[in-house]
């Protein structure tokens, strides 16, 4: 990968990078940002929202097209799909996350068809730490999940529970793209190892499930956030 490309508006985050395997480029901003920074195919996409979505939107575009350039693409529009699923250029993938105003975006080259191994889809989630409040469990965990959670002191619960939550939320995006489908919470359960986390997928009928019943993915856990990220 070539080194670290400068850009204006986001910063170089090697420490997420590090969180998939290599090839992966992540950059993170903090708004706010100008409506000029988006290429004319990115702004219906934005042109009801509230000012807060305007500025984590933008942050999300600036941040996929440091990290493209990072990898060699040229300044690009990123729109959105109906189902609210960026579109990536062509022979690239990527992912986008924001929270409280921080923003993150990961990007990868796809891998060449031949190619054993490599990357096919990427997912990375942010989540402030003490939103997934005990009253959300019931729609987010499952019974093991929820019994884990329980026997935890609260400042453990909350970090534990927001984990869970963004792995969930990471691997819908990494398979969002592969296979256009639904994935209810409860169709899968997390299993938090010390910096890792394995997803193993309860509902055996998923259209991702015919690629694999489990996918491993890497966390950190920040300053009041935690990230995950997942690579296919
Ligand atoms: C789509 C979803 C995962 C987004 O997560 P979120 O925590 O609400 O918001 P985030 O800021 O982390 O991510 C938003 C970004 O996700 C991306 N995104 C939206 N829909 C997507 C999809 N279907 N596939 C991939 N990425 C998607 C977009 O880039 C969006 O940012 P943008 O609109 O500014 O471009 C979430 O709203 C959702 O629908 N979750 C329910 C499904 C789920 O997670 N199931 C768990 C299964 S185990």
């Amino acid at each position: 990968m070539p080194a670290l490309s400068s850009s204006p508006y986001a910063c170089a985050a090697p420490h997420i990078a590090a969180l998939f395997p290599s090839g992966v480029a992540a950059y993170e901003a903090q708004g706010p940002y100008t409506i000029d920074l988006l290429f004319d195919a990115e702004r219906p996409c934005i042109a009801h929202a509230v000012e807060s979505r305007v500025h984590e939107f933008i942050a999300g575009r600036v941040c996929a097209r440091a990290a493209l350039a990072q990898l060699g693409h040229p300044p690009v529009a990123i729109p959105a799909a109906a189902d609210h699923a960026p579109i990536w250029p062509s022979g690239f993938t990527g992912s986008i996350s924001h929270a409280g105003g921080y923003c993150v975006a990961v990007a990868a080259r796809l891998t060449d068809a031949g190619q054993k191994r490599g990357i096919t889809s990427l997912g990375v989630d942010v989540e402030q730490v003490g939103q997934v409040l005990p009253t959300l469990w019931p729609q987010l965990m499952c019974q093991k999940e929820i019994a884990r959670l329980q026997a935890l002191d609260e400042r453990d619960r909350d970090v534990t529970a927001s984990l869970i939550f963004s792995a969930k939320e990471a691997f819908y995006k990494a398979q969002y793209p592969l296979t256009g489908g639904w994935v209810d919470f409860g169709d899968a359960s997390i299993v938090l190892l010390e910096n890792s986390f394995v997803l193993n997928l309860t509902n055996a009928d998923l259209a991702i499930a015919q690629l694999a019943r489990s996918f491993e993915g890497r966390f950190l856990v920040g300053s009041g956030h935690v990230i995950t990220a997942l690579a296919i």
